[in-house]
């Protein structure tokens, strides 16, 4: 049995188990590597994803609850070649010191900006406190997703 959805704009049929999370669906079957495994418990947020225009938590979000929904990864917004908006801003603040974080990071700033193209810096640092970055580059990552929200080309 597959699970049928919409990955990066694609339409898929997941062969891994309904039960498995999301997060190892993405790597392991789909060889998606942006998004990380942290912390497995949903307190990291280097796993994040958009589903649904919302960021979730892809290491306890199991594939089966995905059928027919849309899933982007960082590797939907760009490439190293043609990176998005929000990578270009990203790399123009240099706003990764191990970078570990930062694909979930980019794809819970990407659901902010989906909704709301100009936050306020309060509505910024409201929604992503979830995220956590232990090399502490929190002032590079807010600069880079202002860069974007003030509608710079970043
Ligand atoms: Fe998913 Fe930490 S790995 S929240």
């Amino acid at each position: 049995m597959s699970t049928r959805l919409t990955l990066n704009g694609k339409a898929q049929a997941l062969q891994s188990d309904p039960g498995t999370p999301l997060l190892y669906v993405l790597r392991n079957e789909m060889r998606l590597n942006g998004a990380k495994f942290g912390c497995g418990m949903g307190q990291c947020g280097a796993c994040t994803v958009i589903v649904d225009g919302k960021p979730v938590f892809s290491c306890v979000t199991p594939l089966g609850a995905l059928e027919g929904r849309a899933v982007r990864t960082v590797e939907g917004l760009g490439t190293p070649q043609r990176p998005g908006r929000l990578q270009a801003a990203f790399i123009k603040h240099q706003a990764a010191q191990c970078g570990y974080c930062i694909a979930g990071m980019i794809m819970r700033a990407q659901a902010l900006l989906d909704k709301v193209p100009h936050p306020s810096d309060d509505q910024i640092r409201q929604h992503m406190q979830p995220n956590l970055c232990r090399c502490g580059t929190h002032h590079r990552i807010l600069a880079a997703i202002r860069d974007v929200a003030d509608g710079g080309k970043a």
